[in-house]
């Protein structure tokens, strides 16, 4: 209550200041049609009604500190000197001493409108020092999970990333061998079937343990000139049958002319195919997945931008992390490789709601030192 009257304090009254506004005229009132209607020869009840006034006096200065303790009393004496002077003129000591009586609606005002005052603000004083508590709190708690996370990372990487390198030479053995089953069974068998089942799911553990490799052990870039229009044509090209199983396409248009970088081309390449992929997977049939760039201080800013169902707040933060997936089918390594690799060049990524409801994925990095403008370079559209 305290506190939202002053925060409105300068502004319009709040509901519940109306209403403790109403409380106080109508305890007033009430209390003085009492004085007013009873019989002055009743001087024991006119005792009681006189004290009464305390009660609004106390609340207005508990309600709105000490302007509204010494207001309630002012408004109080304003409708009981009249009785006074009506009623106990003939009896000056009385009279006198309701004058003293009045004085102390003013005290009470004062004092318990200078108390509620200094409550009010150690209450907000108290309140902020909470919420900085508790954000100190949160902060603390997140860089605890993130080092116990980087910790077990670390140790289960470099375990996994032997394992995935001891678990890459056989694989590429069963490929091979299946390879060769496959070229000698007639197609439309079954076993031509199971073949090509097979040899698919292995291509999917390659592709894992590649991107698991990427992640546990990455290469460091080795940048070289490149146009960003080519790499993204490449990428785009790749991406054809996800975007013709999807019925999606994706528009570059609005990104050119292209700029040129000095970048790992691979890696960039990298980074661009998973955020791509990823707003495929997340785009409903029909929609359109748009790459944009601008050029600011520098920095060559790419924003990938999806209609899809845009990432929940609660893991906006986290989908940079490794292993973060919804996906039943999902890596969670592709936005982890991504960010490391554009870190490891000097830039940043981060995926922010789109206004349009959708994802914006943006990758920043830094523009290639003579800063040319890749105009030379061939366009691409990606629409399938
Ligand atoms: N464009 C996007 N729209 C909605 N969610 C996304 C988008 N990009 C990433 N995500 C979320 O981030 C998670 C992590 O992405 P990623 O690291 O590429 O791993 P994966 O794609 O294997 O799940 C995804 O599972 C998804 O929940
Ligand atoms: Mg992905």
């Amino acid at each position: 209550m305290a506190g939202s009257d002053e925060k409105n304090a300068g502004k319009r009254p709040s509901r519940a200041a109306i209403r403790q506004v109403a409380v106080l005229v109508g305890a007033i009132l009430l209390i003085s049609s009492l004085h007013y209607l009873t019989d002055p020869r009743y001087v024991v009840l006119h005792g009681i009604y006189q004290r009464l006034y305390y009660g609004p006096v106390i609340l207005g200065a508990y309600w709105f500190g000490v302007r509204g303790g010494l207001l309630t009393a002012l408004v109080t004496s304003l409708a009981y000197i009249p009785h006074i002077e009506i009623t106990w003129s003939m009896n000056p000591p009385y009279e006198a001493s309701q004058y003293v009586e009045i004085v102390m609606f003013y005290v009470a005002g004062l004092f318990v409108g200078l108390l509620a005052d200094h409550q009010r603000k150690l209450t907000a004083q108290y309140a902020r020092a909470a919420a900085s508590l508790e954000r100190a709190n949160r902060e603390l708690q997140e860089s605890h999970e993130q080092l116990v996370r980087a910790d077990r990372l670390s140790a289960l990487g470099e375990m996994a990333a032997g394992l995935a390198h001891e678990l890459r030479n056989p694989l590429a053995g069963v490929t091979g061998a299946l390879e060769i089953i496959a070229s000698q069974v007639p197609a439309g068998t079954p076993q031509a079937e199971f073949s090509g089942i097979a040899r698919k799911e292995v291509g999917r553990l390659e592709d894992l343990l590649n991107r698991f490799l990427a992640y546990a052990r990455p290469r460091p870039p080795a940048p070289r000139l490149a146009n960003l229009g080519e790499l993204v044509g490449h990428v785009v090209a790749l991406l054809r049958p996800e975007v013709e199983r999807q019925s999606v396409s994706i528009d570059t248009a609005g990104a050119q002319p292209w700029p040129l970088l000095r970048v790992d081309p691979e890696q960039i390449e990298q980074v661009i195919l998973n955020v791509l992929l990823n707003a495929i997977q997340a785009s409903p049939r029909g929609a359109v997945v748009q790459v944009r760039h601008h050029v600011e201080g520098g920095q060559v800013i790419i924003d990938v931008v999806d209609e899809g169902p845009g990432i929940p707040e609660e893991l906006r933060a986290r989908v940079f992390h490794p292993f973060v997936t919804t996906k039943t089918k999902g890596t969670g390594l592709g936005l982890a490789v991504s960010a490391r690799i554009v870190n490891s060049h000097g830039g940043s990524i981060d995926a922010r709601p789109d206004a349009g409801g959708g994802t914006c994925v943006r990758i920043q990095l830094p523009q290639a030192p003579d800063g040319a403008s890749g105009s030379g370079a061939p366009p691409v559209t990606g629409q399938p």
